[in-house]
């Protein structure tokens, strides 16, 4: 069978853009940011972004690369013996299941974006009733929307890498960027804007030593860079060979940071305009407020504030976080369903089927359990499984991947690479740097001052 592969450079950098642009940018980072301290953990972020979450984006796709397929394959056909063939299965097996696990979770808060999207033209046609249960949380929207949500992702991914993938993140990453460019502009002009501008940019550095701020970057960086799951790996393995993946790489992290910094720029400032309108912006502690309060109440009371012209922002900004959530989840998707199709030998479409209605169910007992789950399996896919995962997998390309076919991968791409800089700091940095300062965070968290 012929393997996908991304017909350009461009459609390989919007795909990863897509995969890496999400829901934890829009969302995550800004509430991460508004908590700790706003440009201080913009700061950690940028400063982690690219010194641990690059390298490691790197070693993912080299890996994709050289392996030309799944997690689990790849990391067989680089190990030898039965220790570190264990390893690299069990590896790849955990990667594969991660990622589900994050598409079963990420799909339920997307479909509350999609309900949110629909109740905001619902509410313009005055179809008050329906919008009124499209905003309520309640066990059945949360099913309908999410299992709404992860058939699209299986629409996409079943048509395949270049007429499924590529295409939908070229139709859709321009329409982001540009609702999100216009979004900023009209929210920095409404009163009280200027306030969240100045929070979210102007660092408070006393904050900066905070253990907790680094954990909290730490998790943000990984989870934004789709990485420890496969996700790069996949996407790196449908590269061409003669493309030069630092820069690629590096285009990918500048991008996903750059949406990030521009979606702080958007919510804190309308954080602080709908406090000009009377929103309650502040907790109980007096941190700002952050998580679903920020999105689905104070955000809500700005547009609501806005007169006439609040009902199309609402709509476009639901449509924003809509379209992120989908570019991200057919990543999430194409793991499962890659791994299927070549360890298990059956056709993409059945294998898109399969995983897209597993993982429909475990979504299902997620929404039904969800004071007792939802939060767990968030804990335990990002904050735990990917960072080990993420280091398990610098050290299979750090120690296990010959120092010689590393070279040789990178160089169809870089027939210079050797005298640039990237080759002299890389090899040394993902083999020790990358685990190290992964187990020191990963341990410090556990610290009893922490
Ligand atoms: N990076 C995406 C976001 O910021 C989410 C995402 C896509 C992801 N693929 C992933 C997260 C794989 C972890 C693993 O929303």
């Amino acid at each position: 069978m012929k393997r996908g592969q991304f017909s350009s450079r461009l459609a390989f950098i919007l795909a990863a853009s897509g995969s890496a642009v999400g829901l934890g940018n829009i969302w995550g980072f800004p509430s991460k940011a508004a908590e700790n301290g706003g440009g201080a953990f913009l700061l950690m972020y940028l400063f982690l972004a690219f010194l641990l979450a690059y390298p490691a984006l790197m070693a993912e796709l080299t890996l994709g690369r050289h392996g030309r397929s799944n997690m689990v394959s790849t990391l067989d056909s680089i190990t030898s013996g039965l220790v570190q063939k264990r390893l690299g299965q069990l590896t790849g097996i955990m990667g594969v299941i991660t990622a589900t696990m994050i598409l079963c979770f990420y799909s339920i808060i997307a479909g509350w974006m999609m309900a949110h999207t629909l109740a905001s033209i619902t509410q313009t046609l005055k179809m008050e009733k329906i919008a009124e249960w499209l905003v309520t949380f309640s066990l059945w929207r949360n099913i309908c929307f999410s299992t709404a949500f992860i058939s699209l992702t299986l629409l996409v991914i079943s048509a395949g890498v270049e007429k499924g993938i590529e295409i939908w993140s070229k139709r859709l990453m321009p329409c982001l960027l540009l609702l999100l460019l216009g979004l900023i502009v009209y929210v920095l002009l409404q009163p009280g804007a200027e306030e969240g501008l100045k929070i979210f940019l102007v660092p408070d550095f006393t904050q900066l030593a905070d253990p907790q701020l680094i954990l909290s970057a730490l998790g943000q960086a990984f989870f934004s860079l789709s990485l420890g799951v496969g996700t790069m790996l996949i996407y790196g393995s449908y590269i061409r060979s003669d493309e030069n993946l630092p820069v690629a790489g590096a285009l990918v992290t500048v991008s996903d940071t750059g949406v990030a910094v521009l979606a702080g720029m958007l919510i804190i400032p309308a954080l602080f305009a709908a406090q000009h309108l009377g929103a309650d912006i502040y907790t109980e502690t007096g941190r700002l407020i952050s998580g679903p309060d920020l999105i689905f109440h104070a955000l809500p009371a700005l547009f609501e504030g806005m007169g006439e012209a609040g009902a199309l922002v609402a709509i476009a900004f639901f449509t924003l976080m809509s379209i992120a959530a989908l570019t991200s989840s057919i990543s999430m998707l194409e793991v499962p369903v890659s791994w299927a199709i070549e360890t298990q030998k059956i056709s993409r479409l059945k294998a898109s089927i399969a995983v897209g209605v597993f993982s429909i169910l475990i979504s299902g007992i997620i929404s039904y359990k969800f004071t007792s789950i939802f939060e767990l399996v968030v804990v335990a896919t990002t904050e735990w499984a990917q960072p080990i995962l993420s280091l398990m997998l610098c050290l299979f390309c750090g120690w296990l991947m010959h120092r010689n076919h590393l070279l040789d991968e990178l160089k169809q791409g870089v027939p210079d690479l050797e005298s640039g800089l990237f080759w002299r700091i890389w090899p040394t940095y993902v083999k020790i740097f990358c685990p190290l300062l992964i187990v020191i965070i990963l341990v410090q968290s556990f610290l009893p001052f922490s």
